[in-house]
């Protein structure tokens, strides 16, 4: 049995213990450890979807070729540079990020999502690692136990992050950047746009850095169409934008991050 004192339970708030097939609150409450190995801890009054299934095959699917590792890279060295003891994955997807942080750096990780789907891939290609099954507006974690809390491209609950870091904690918020897969917009979109870029400011926070890293990555048929099946695109592209990208054999697009550091800070 081990015990894990930061984790609450989403019904009463009570410290959960983990014990060999269950998470169990003082209370009575107990969450079930699924046969692959992570916990559900949400609860009926949350809501309960996350990325459809096909978006989040399609996202483990083309980070099998780490087409994204400038920014794995970048965060893996901001991860090592704050040196954080607890790191909470806020919105994980199928864990990409999680588990290359996990493999050179050792930390407390817990890494949350609301897709089932998402958690599972997740929990396969890194055993080792806490996923669970979570709302970032709701995370079952005590207040004021968290020394980083990654937001990638995810749903940020900025209010909640601020609620589980320490004072002094970081919030590494990344993001498209303006140009972010702007030559697949070009093909799918007669008008192709580029990614607005807003201001956060939040009280409780100060920004630390702002900035942009870029790549030009060389894409083939099976991870254009992987890319283009993970991002939002697929709900608003035309019919035949879709057929035009499908029919390519190779795709040269830019991809563009925008990594945004927040410390937790009450002066
Ligand atoms: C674009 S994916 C990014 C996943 C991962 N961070 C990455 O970069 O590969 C967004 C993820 O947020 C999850 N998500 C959406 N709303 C959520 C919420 N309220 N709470 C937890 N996860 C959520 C989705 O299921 C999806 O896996
Ligand atoms: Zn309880």
């Amino acid at each position: 049995m081990s015990f894990l004192h930061i984790l609450k339970c989403p019904n009463c708030g009570a410290v959960l213990v983990k014990k060999e097939h269950t998470y169990d609150c003082p209370w009575g409450h107990r969450f079930d450890i699924a046969k692959e190995g992570y916990v559900n801890l949400l609860v009926h009054t949350q809501k309960k979807t996350g990325d459809e299934d096909k978006m989040v095959i399609a996202r483990h699917d083309f980070f099998k070729g780490d087409h994204y590792h400038v920014l794995k890279d970048e965060i893996i060295k901001i991860v090592q540079k704050i040196k954080p003891a607890i790191i909470v994955d806020a919105g994980a997807g199928e864990g990409y990020y999680t588990r290359a942080i996990a493999q050179v750096y050792e930390a407390e990780i817990y890494a949350f999502d609301m897709s089932k789907k998402a958690i599972k891939l997740a929990k396969k290609a890194c055993p080792d690692l806490d996923y669970i099954v979570a709302n970032v507006f709701h995370m079952p974690l005590i207040d004021e136990s968290a020394d980083l809390v990654l937001s990638i491209f995810a749903p940020l609950g900025i209010k909640e992050d601020h609620r589980i870091l320490k004072e002094g904690g970081y919030l590494l918020k990344v993001g498209p950047g303006p140009k972010h897969l702007y030559e697949m917009k070009e093909v799918v979109y007669d008008e192709p746009y580029l990614n607005p870029s807003k201001e956060l400011v939040h009280p409780g926070f100060k920004k630390l850095f702002d900035y942009e890293i870029k790549d030009v990555i060389t894409l083939k048929h099976d991870d254009i169409k992987a890319l283009f099946e993970m991002t939002p695109y697929i709900h608003s592209c035309p019919i035949d934008g879709k057929e035009r990208l499908f029919a390519l054999d190779q795709l040269v697009v830019s991809i563009a991050f925008r990594l945004e550091l927040f410390q937790k800070s009450s002066s």
